[in-house]
């Protein structure tokens, strides 16, 4: 997996030994994991358990604070449930909440999505969210993610409350207009 590097950030491979502690600081936080639909970790032991079982074999990044080389959140790309066959992924990410609010997410997203389009060759990019998280809906529009439509009742979190899925795509052709516009190809 490749490291990728933004102005404030280093996206890079998860270390179950050296990074438990920095994950474990902010998914035990309440207001963390039940918005992306996962309970706050209850221990060390859980958040070393999660670097192994979901990060690394998804190739989930580890987002770090170059100034204080913390681990301070993960962002990655799964399979695209809802399209199989076709060269779409879906894009998840979560992060500490004393970092929220300084455009960290939409940095580490921009990376990320430019990753999916030049190096894995993706024609879709998708995320999924809930109607109450107006920050992640919010961080979706900044990447320029189309609305889609609204799943009702599909998606069971944590504790089985059922929550309404709001669905978004980019495709690689959108991405390329907007980076022509930004002028940046
Ligand atoms: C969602 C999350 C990743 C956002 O990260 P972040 O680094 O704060 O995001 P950014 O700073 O790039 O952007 C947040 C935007 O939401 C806006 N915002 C903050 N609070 C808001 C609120 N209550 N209502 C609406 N918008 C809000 C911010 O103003 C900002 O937009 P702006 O740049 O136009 O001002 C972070 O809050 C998080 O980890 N939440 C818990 C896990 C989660 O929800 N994961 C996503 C699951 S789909």
């Amino acid at each position: 997996m490749k490291t990728l590097e933004t102005e404030r950030l280093r996206l890079e491979r998860w270390s179950v030994r050296k990074d438990a502690a920095d994950l474990f600081a902010y998914a035990q936080d309440p207001d963390v994991g039940p918005n992306a639909g996962w309970a706050p970790h209850k221990n060390i032991r859980e958040s070393k358990m999660r670097i192994r079982q979901i990060f690394l074999p998804n190739d989930t990044w580890k987002i770090v604070d170059k100034e204080t080389g913390r681990a301070i959140g993960s962002i990655g790309l799964e399979p695209d449930a809802r399209r199989p066959g076709i060269r779409s992924m879906e894009l998840g990410y979560s992060m500490a909440k004393d970092y929220w609010g300084r455009g960290l997410m939409t940095e580490a997203g921009t990376a990320v999505l430019e990753y999916a389009f030049t190096d894995l060759g993706l024609e879709i990019v998708t995320i999924t969210t809930g109607p109450d998280n107006r920050r992640s809906r919010r961080v979706i529009e900044k990447l320029g993610f189309i609305y889609e439509g609204k799943l009702r009742r599909a998606f069971k979190i944590y504790d089985g409350t059922l929550r309404d899925v709001l669905c978004y795509s980019l495709f690689r052709s959108e991405w390329e207009a907007a980076e022509a516009a930004r002028g940046r190809t």
